[in-house]
């Protein structure tokens, strides 16, 4: 059976005070809203429909940028949900199959759960609701089920009677239904409610009433927290570390101080990876079995193989590539560079565009120059190369293997394999003149008092 996704987006987050579409603001190193693309994602939808409204141009292309099949449409008043998974239609006027409806603020569904509402409408259910028990059921609508399991009705908070109010059964917003079900329902939607909003809600109601079965199906509350202000975004971060940091050490790492670790929505740290306190993960990282992270690190784009060691105070930026056992220390950044196996670049240092030979070891303040102000350019170091202390490669440049640079050289030409480059001025010593230099220097400064004093 295909499954198309629509995924609401219109709103615009009045409560976040921002010039940014509530959608775009991010948990976790990505927008909300690719959080819940992921999730469908997760199912193989044949179609994947986003429905924007405020700052629609930016979550048109937040949503390409995510998936690039990705379609968008645009809902240019936003009169409710009904109306807002309506501006759909067209997109999926020949579409056989299931739609799920997903919000762009909620971004913690896990693909389980809509795996399971599937398997709800494979057993028959015309509509099937995602659902949650809450403590305080507030604002949210109301899962009415009758004594069959039946899902009878959705009722607004706003509309409810003091007997739906007792309900604690609540409506996420998640809905899966057959797309002609879904739209020929959607079509019988009116707005005369407590709100004058088209509620997508109401079709349950009217597929009851036209005998067709709906079910919910439920799932922790901690999936269905939707964010609408700047406080919820930081308990959604604070919700997807806590997560993330037990994942982490049931995988089989170490964290030092769990609390301040940061990870991103896609790390991935293997086995006995130890991770010291202070450590943010960007996008997209991979740490193998057995590296170390220690502290203060910032590692984004990059990948960490088994025994390598991190910092502490390293930044690994996009494209940085560590071999097994090489070693990065303090106060180095590494770009778009492979550091071959068991290399060193222990102290001080820049290297991007680089390529690294196994065993080279790079000097303190050893510094790639690989931007000339217009192009970026690379530099290739050999295996077992010896960079001495506060080399500057001027890019291109290559050194050769077993090659050894001088400490302070600035480097221009390619050094051949097992050569010694010195490209710094000659030293001169003369004898005596620093006690001379300053014995005039003492003097002059003597008379200029005494002038002054005049
Ligand atoms: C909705 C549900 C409610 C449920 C709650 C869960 C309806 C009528 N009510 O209420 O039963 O308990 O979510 O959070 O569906 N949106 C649009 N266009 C619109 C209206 C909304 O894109 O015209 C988007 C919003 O950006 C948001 C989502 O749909 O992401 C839900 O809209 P919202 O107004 O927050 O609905 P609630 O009143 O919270
Ligand atoms: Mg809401």
């Amino acid at each position: 059976m295909s499954v198309a996704l629509v995924i609401l987006a219109a709103g615009k987050g009045t409560r976040m005070n921002s010039d940014l579409p509530k959608v775009l603001h991010s948990v976790a190193a990505a927008p909300l809203l690719m959080h819940a693309m992921r999730a469908g994602e997760a199912l193989d939808p044949a179609k994947v429909i986003v429905v924007g409204g405020f700052g629609g141009e930016q979550v048109e292309e937040a949503a390409l940028d995510w998936n690039e099949t990705a379609e968008f449409a645009l809902q240019s008043e936003q009169l409710g949900t009904a109306h807002a998974v309506d501006q759909a239609r067209s997109h999926l006027q020949d579409f056989i199959g299931d739609v799920i409806v997903l919000y762009g603020d909620t971004p913690f569904i896990r693909p389980e759960t809509l795996q399971s509402m599937l398997q709800k409408r494979a057993d028959g259910a015309a509509i099937v609701v995602l659902g949650f028990e809450a403590e305080v059921p507030g604002r949210y609508g109301r899962l009415i089920v009758d004594d069959t399991e039946n899902l009878t009705a959705i009722v607004e908070a706003k509309d409810a009677t003091s007997e739906d109010l007792q309900v604690t059964l609540c409506n996420s917003g998640v809905i899966c239904a057959d797309a002609k079900t879904l739209f020929d329902l959607i079509a019988k939607v009116g707005n005369d409610n407590a709100s004058g909003e088209y509620y997508l809600t109401d079709i349950v109601g009217l597929a009851n009433a036209e005998g067709l079965g709906c079910a919910a199906v439920t799932c922790d509350i901690a999936e269905t927290m939707g964010i609408n202000s700047r406080a919820e975004l930081a308990e959604a971060e604070a919700a997807f570390q806590a997560r993330a940091r037990l994942e982490a050490m049931e995988n089989g790492a170490t964290l030092t101080a769990p609390e301040t670790v940061y990870f991103a929505y896609d790390t991935i740290v293997g086995r006995d990876v130890v991770i010291g306190p202070n450590v943010v993960f960007g996008p997209d990282v991979t740490i193998e079995s057995g590296a170390t992270i220690n502290a203060f690190c910032h590692l984004e784009g990059c990948h960490v193989s088994r025994g390598a060691i991190v910092g502490p105070f390293a930044r690994l930026r996009p494209g940085a590539e560590l071999a097994e056992f090489a070693r990065v220390g303090n106060f180095v950044e590494v770009k778009n560079a492979q550091i071959g196996e068991g290399a060193k670049i222990n102290h001080l240092s820049y290297v991007g565009d680089a390529d690294i030979g196994p065993e080279a070891n790079i000097g303190a303040g050893t510094i790639t120059c690989n931007y000339d102000g217009v192009m970026k350019h690379r530099t290739e170091i050999g295996a077992r190369a010896f960079i001495g202390s506060n080399t500057s490669l001027v890019a291109p440049v290559s050194i050769g293997r077993d090659a050894m640079t001088g400490s302070g050289s600035v480097i221009t030409k390619n050094v051949p394999a097992e050569a010694l480059a010195i490209a710094r001025a000659q030293q001169i010593n003369k004898e005596g003149f620093a006690v001379r230099l300053k014995n005039r220097l003492t003097a002059l400064k003597a008379r200029k008092q005494a002038e002054k004093a005049d």
